[in-house]
C-alpha cells in the first residue's frame, strides 16, 4: 500500500495535529505525516512535532506584503515535500481562492461545530448564547468559502446546563481527535465518492 503524503497545517499547540500523527503510526494506516507547516514559528504544536523527529517548517506570515505572497512561499514548500494531501488543524490564516484552487478535493479542515452552524470563531460561546442542546465537530473539504465545503465527518455532544464556554470545548474536543483521523483515512484511503456536496463512502 502506498501512504498518501499528509502535510498538517497548524497554528497553535497542535492537538488535533497530535492525534493524526498517532493514527498515521499504524502500519496500515493510508496517510503519512511527512509535514508539519506553522505560520507561527513558535507554535507548541511546531516543537512537539520537531520532537517526535517529524519533518517541520514554519512560514512566517508577518513577513509577507500579502496573503497571496505568504501562501505563494507556502505552496514552495508543500510542492518541495511532495504533499498530496492537507490537514488544517487549528489553522488560523483565512486561505484565499488561488491556495484553495491548488487544493481540489485535497484539503481538510476540522472546525468546532456542526456546520454548517456556527461557522467562524467562538463557536462553543455562540452555540451556548443560542441556547442549543447538541453542539459538536466537522470535518469537511475546504472551498473558498470559510467554514463549507462537503462535509466529511461529523460528530455530535450534549450541551450541559453547568457548561462554560471551556468545558465544551473540552468535550467536543474529545470528538474532533477521534472523527479526523477516521476521515482523513476515508480521504487518503480513497474510499469516498463526492455527489455534489454529499461525501459517500465507497461501497
Ligand atoms: C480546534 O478546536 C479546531 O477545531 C479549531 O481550533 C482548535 C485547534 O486546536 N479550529 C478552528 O477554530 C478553525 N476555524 P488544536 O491546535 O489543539 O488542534
Amino acid at each position: 500500500m502506498s501512504k498518501k503524503r499528509v502535510a498538517i497545517l497548524i497554528s497553535g499547540r497542535g492537538s488535533n495535529m497530535m492525534s493524526l500523527v498517532e493514527a498515521a503510526r499504524s502500519a496500515d494506516y493510508p496517510a503519512e505525516i511527512a509535514l508539519v507547516l506553522s505560520n507561527r514559528p513558535d507554535a507548541a504544536g511546531l516543537a512537539w512535532a520537531k520532537a517526535q523527529g517529524i519533518n517541520v517548517a514554519a512560514v512566517d506570515h508577518k513577513i509577507y506584503a500579502g496573503r497571496e505572497e505568504f501562501e505563494r512561499s507556502m505552496q514552495k514548500v508543500l510542492e518541495i515535500n511532495r504533499i498530496e494531501l492537507v490537514c488544517l488543524a487549528g489553522f488560523m490564516r483565512v486561505l484565499t481562492p488561488w491556495f484553495v484552487g491548488q487544493w481540489p478535493e485535497r484539503m481538510l479542515n476540522i472546525h468546532p461545530a456542526l456546520l454548517p452552524s456556527y461557522r467562524g470563531l467562538h463557536t462553543h460561546e455562540r452555540a451556548l448564547a443560542d441556547g442549543v442542546k447538541i453542539h459538536g465537530c466537522t470535518v469537511h473539504f475546504v472551498v473558498p468559502e470559510m467554514d463549507a465545503g462537503p462535509i466529511v465527518d461529523q460528530a455530535a455532544v450534549p450541551v450541559r446546563d453547568d457548561d462554560t464556554p471551556d468545558t465544551l470545548a473540552a468535550r467536543v474536543l474529545v470528538e474532533e481527535h477521534r472523527i479526523y483521523p477516521r476521515a482523513l483515512a476515508m480521504v487518503a484511503g480513497d474510499r469516498f465518492v463526492l455527489k455534489g456536496n454529499r461525501v459517500l463512502a465507497r461501497a
